[in-house]
């Protein structure tokens, strides 16, 4: 099965994409968190993100394509995989789908999490992530039991760079200039379903599976 997971920032698609990890092992691949590690490392695609990233602009489509290009080559890919966060282009999308092509596959089905601006702004200013496994938590719906201590694995919790209040107002205008045409893109190709994501996480998730066993990608 292979899935994209298509919405503005903090709409919720690293959650929900955690969630559908844990019923049916197909990896996440977010180009985001890809981006981070590697800035971390101070790798040389580290280096070359690292201004876009922090400021909340797009990484250039020929970086972007290239680290995707490679992932899905991993053997963990081989029965599927979910993007959270690409693409994000249109220049992407057509990139992606000649991809596909070459590799005699398709992607499956493509989930559109549709959320308000006051909701994004809320939920990302509250945002924790864990540094050690990834784990992402929010201080006002699922905070740790620990303060900035993983429930999972005893990391330890950080914010975001770009969880500040002025960037996520300019990742949120990337997103409607760059990334929501590509939601007549998928509509055109009959793939796309919107979801409600201002609301809570129990029933997104119940849509998304129910839309995933009736398209017959996963069992009841
Ligand atoms: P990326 O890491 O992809 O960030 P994003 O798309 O902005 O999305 P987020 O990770 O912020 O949000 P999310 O929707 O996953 O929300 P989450 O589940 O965490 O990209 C970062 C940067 O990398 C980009 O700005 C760009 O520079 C670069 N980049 C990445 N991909 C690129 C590409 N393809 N091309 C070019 N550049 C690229 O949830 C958010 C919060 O809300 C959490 O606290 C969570 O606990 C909470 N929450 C979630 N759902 C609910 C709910 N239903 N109710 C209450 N709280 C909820």
């Amino acid at each position: 099965m292979k899935l994209i997971l298509l919405g503005p920032p903090g709409a919720g698609k690293g959650t929900i994409a955690n969630e559908i990890n844990k019923k049916i092992n197909i990896p996440v691949i977010s180009t985001g968190d890809i981006l981070r590690n590697s800035i971390k490392n101070n790798t040389k695609l580290g280096k070359e993100a690292q201004e876009y990233v922090t400021s909340g602009k797009l990484v250039p489509d020929d970086l972007i394509m290239s680290i995707v290009e490679e992932r899905i080559k991993d053997n963990d890919c081989q029965n599927g995989f979910m993007f959270d966060g690409f693409p994000r282009t249109i220049q992407q999308a057509i990139e992606l789908d000649s991809l596909m092509r070459r590799l005699n596959t398709k992607i499956d089905q493509v989930f559109y999490f549709e959320a308000s601006d006051s909701v994004i702004v809320e939920r990302l200013s509250d945002r924790r992530v864990c540094a050690k496994c990834g784990a992402i938590y929010n201080l006002n719906y699922n905070s740790p039991k620990i303060e900035n201590v993983c429930d999972k694995c005893g990391g330890q919790l950080f914010q975001r760079d770009d969880d500040k209040q002025e960037t996520i107002l300019n990742r949120i205008k990337v997103f409607n200039k760059e990334t929501l045409p590509l939601v007549e893109y998928y509509e055109e190709k009959n793939n796309l379903t919107k979801i409600n994501a201002d609301l809570d996480l129990k029933i997104r998730f119940e849509d998304v599976w129910n839309r995933l066993i009736k398209l017959g990608l996963v069992g009841k």
